[in-house]
Parts: C-alpha cells; sequence; structure tokens
C-alpha cells in the first residue's frame, strides 16, 4: 500500500457533525464503523458499550492525502475532537482511546483492552503496521512501558510510546493544571502535526 494514501479516524468527526444535527446521518456515506461502536440516540458517537472487553473503531472512509509525492513532505495538520469517557461504574473504567491515521479504513485483528483496538500480541511494534496513533491511557499498562494512569502518548506502529506525557493544560499565564481523563463531563484535544518540524 501507498504511503500517499492513509485514513483518518474520529477526530475528522466534526467534519459531518452537520448532518448529524439534522438528524439525516448516513454513516455509508462518511464512515466505516466496526466492533461495537455506533451511534447514540442523542446523535454522539459511541466507541464502546458498556460490555467489557469490546472495542470499536469510527474511520473517516475515504482516503486522505497527506503527500504531493512519494518523497514529499507530510502535509501539516490540525484535528480537534471533544469526547468523554464514561464508565457504568464510578471505580471502574476502560483503557481509553486514541486518534488514528492508518493505510487502511478498518484494524482488523485488533485487541481491545490494553491494545486499545490498534494493535495485537502478534504485530505491536512492527514497523510493517504503517499506523500512527496519539493514544488517551488512563490505565498503567506496565508492559508497555506507561508512565501512569492517565497520560496522552504518541504511537508509532506499536503500544509503547515515543513519547508520553501526563494529561495537563496550560492556562493563559502558562501554568499546567493536572486533568483527570475519568470525568464525564467533556473534553477537548486538539492533534496537530506540523509537517516541516516532523
Ligand atoms: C454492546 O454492543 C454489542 C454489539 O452491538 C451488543 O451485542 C451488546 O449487547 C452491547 N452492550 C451493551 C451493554 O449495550
Ligand atoms: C502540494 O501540491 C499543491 C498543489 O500543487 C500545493 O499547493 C501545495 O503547496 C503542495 N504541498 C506541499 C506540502 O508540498
Ligand atoms: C525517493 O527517495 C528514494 C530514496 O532516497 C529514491 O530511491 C527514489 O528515487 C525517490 N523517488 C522520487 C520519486 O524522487
Ligand atoms: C494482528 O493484527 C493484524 C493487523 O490488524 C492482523 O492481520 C493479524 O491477523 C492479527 N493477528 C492475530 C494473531 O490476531
Ligand atoms: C512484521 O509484519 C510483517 C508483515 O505482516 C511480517 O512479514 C514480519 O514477519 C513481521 N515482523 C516481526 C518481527 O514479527
Ligand atoms: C500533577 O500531576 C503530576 C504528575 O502527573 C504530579 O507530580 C503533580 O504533583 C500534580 N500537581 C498537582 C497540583 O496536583
Amino acid at each position: 500500500m501507498s504511503w500517499l494514501i492513509m485514513l483518518v479516524l474520529l477526530f475528522l468527526l466534526n467534519l459531518v457533525s452537520s448532518d448529524i444535527n439534522q438528524g439525516q446521518f448516513s454513516f455509508d456515506s462518511y464512515l466505516n464503523v466496526d466492533g461495537v461502536a455506533g451511534i447514540d440516540s442523542s446523535g454522539l458517537f459511541k466507541l464502546t458499550n458498556f460490555t467489557r472487553q469490546t472495542e470499536g473503531h469510527i474511520f473517516y472512509k475515504n482516503p486522505i492525502q497527506f503527500k504531493n509525492s512519494t518523497n514529499g513532505s507530510v502535509f501539516s495538520f490540525p484535528t480537534t475532537s471533544i469526547f468523554a469517557i464514561v464508565s457504568e461504574y464510578p471505580t471502574l473504567f476502560g483503557h481509553g482511546l486514541a486518534f488514528v491515521v492508518s493505510p487502511n479504513n478498518g484494524i482488523p485483528g485488533a485487541l481491545p483492552s490494553q491494545y486499545l483496538g490498534l494493535f495485537n500480541q502478534s504485530n505491536n511494534g512492527n514497523n510493517s503496521n504503517h499506523i500512527v496513533a496519539v493514544e488517551l491511557d488512563i490505565i498503567m499498562s506496565s508492559e508497555f512501558n506507561d508512565i501512569n494512569d492517565n497520560h496522552v502518548g504518541i504511537d508509532i506502529n506499536g503500544l509503547n510510546s515515543m513519547v508520553s506525557a501526563p494529561i495537563r493544560y496550560f492556562t493563559d499565564e502558562g501554568k499546567f493544571i493536572n486533568v483527570s481523563l475519568i470525568r464525564e463531563d467533556p473534553l477537548q484535544i486538539w492533534v496537530e502535526y506540523n509537517g516541516m518540524k516532523k
């Protein structure tokens, strides 16, 4: 598969929000939905439901071009999403979620739980995966050297994050404020790629 053509999930969903608001939303036109993912009666996308150890994907269906030529630089892009992690029980949660860029609009064979629906035991860390993800991880998995149970990480072809950081935001005064991903009210995340600085 060509590196030029990749697919983007989830965070592009704001592109189609007007269709959702009209209640006329059609999965077929924009999205590939699999696993237990779906859309609920209020029009929200759900990646999983309360069934344990399940996973789901929502992929933008059509390939997105990230380069002009094989050896060209990857385009810069910003993307944003609003999400919430909601549990059936106040003290029991799933593992998290991820924004993913993948060569296909599905990841068959990916496992739930600590694999975040991205990889499995056999392919974790394999460069042939061609998968880049930004994980929001709320369980500390020592097998993947997680730094804590509330972090963001950049994953390239595997779950041992290249870089990770505790979840925090900057105030206008430049002060760090810790935030727990486990909260029922929504958070907004920006994922930005700078093609020049890589
Ligand atoms: C979650 O989704 C799956 C697949 O659609 C379904 O079989 C299961 O009953 C759902 N679980 C809950 C708790 O709704
Ligand atoms: C890609 O090609 C388009 C059209 O020729 C051009 O406008 C754009 O600047 C190019 N982008 C990059 C990153 O080379
Ligand atoms: C891209 O780079 C590779 C490795 O440097 C080179 O072999 C190939 O000819 C280049 N392709 C183009 C279209 O420039
Ligand atoms: C692991 O995932 C890959 C890619 O999604 C898939 O091709 C492969 O069959 C999976 N392996 C197992 C053992 O499930
Ligand atoms: C990585 O994946 C490729 C393609 O599936 C496979 O041929 C190769 O054996 C894998 N490498 C390792 C170290 O598992
Ligand atoms: C914020 O979290 C970091 C670790 O993630 C911790 O070291 C620090 O003490 C926390 N700060 C506050 C004010 O809770």
